[in-house]
C-alpha cells in the first residue's frame, strides 16, 4: 500500500491552546499555534499524508471531532491540554473511535502539579510524547503515521 493513499491523520487541540506564544512561555515556548500548524503541515508533508488541523476550547466540541476523526481519518494526534487531567469524555471518545492516537504536551505534566500526572487520555492513547515543545508534535505525527500504515497493511 502507498502511504499517500493514508487518510488524513487528524491533529487536535485542546483548550488554552489558541493562546499558546504569549501563554506562560517559560512552561510552553514561544511557538504560536499558527506556528505549531505549520510545522504539523511541513511534517504531514514530508511523510506525504493530508493532515486536518483543529483547536477548541470546548469539550464536547472536542469529543465530536475525535468522532470526525475516527470516521474520516486514519490517526488521531491529541493535545488534550487540561482535559488530559479531567475528561473520561474524551477518554471513552477515544475508545469508541477506531483509530490509533497519540498524545502530545509541550510541558512534561508529570514533573508539574501533582493534579497533571493522572492522565485519563493515557488509558486510551496508543502513545504519549511530552516535554519537547512544539517538535513533540512533529513526532507524534510521525509514530500516527508509523501505526495508521502498520494497521493499513494489517487489514490488507
Ligand atoms: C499541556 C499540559 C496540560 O497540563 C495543560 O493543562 C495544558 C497544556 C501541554 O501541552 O503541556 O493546557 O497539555
Amino acid at each position: 500500500m502507498n502511504i499517500s493513499d493514508l487518510k488524513p491523520i487528524f491533529v487536535l487541540n485542546g483548550p488554552n491552546l489558541n493562546l499558546l506564544g504569549g501563554r506562560e512561555p517559560e512552561i510552553y515556548g514561544t511557538s504560536t499555534l499558527a506556528g505549531v500548524k505549520s510545522l504539523c503541515l511541513e511534517t504531514a508533508r514530508t511523510l506525504d499524508v493530508d493532515l486536518v488541523f483543529e483547536q477548541t476550547n470546548h469539550e464536547g466540541a472536542l469529543v465530536e471531532l475525535i468522532h470526525r476523526a475516527g470516521a474520516e481519518g486514519s490517526a488521531i494526534v491529541i493535545n488534550p491540554a487540561a482535559y488530559t487531567h479531567t475528561s473520561i469524555a474524551l477518554l471513552d471518545a477515544i475508545k469508541g473511535v477506531d483509530a490509533p492516537t497519540i498524545e502530545v504536551h509541550l510541558s512534561r505534566p508529570v514533573a508539574r502539579e501533582t493534579f497533571r500526572a493522572i492522565s485519563y487520555v493515557s488509558l486510551a492513547a496508543a502513545g504519549a510524547i511530552s516535554g519537547l515543545g512544539a517538535y513533540g508534535y512533529a513526532l507524534g505525527i510521525q509514530a500516527a503515521v508509523h501505526l495508521a500504515k502498520a494497521r493499513a497493511k494489517f487489514k490488507t
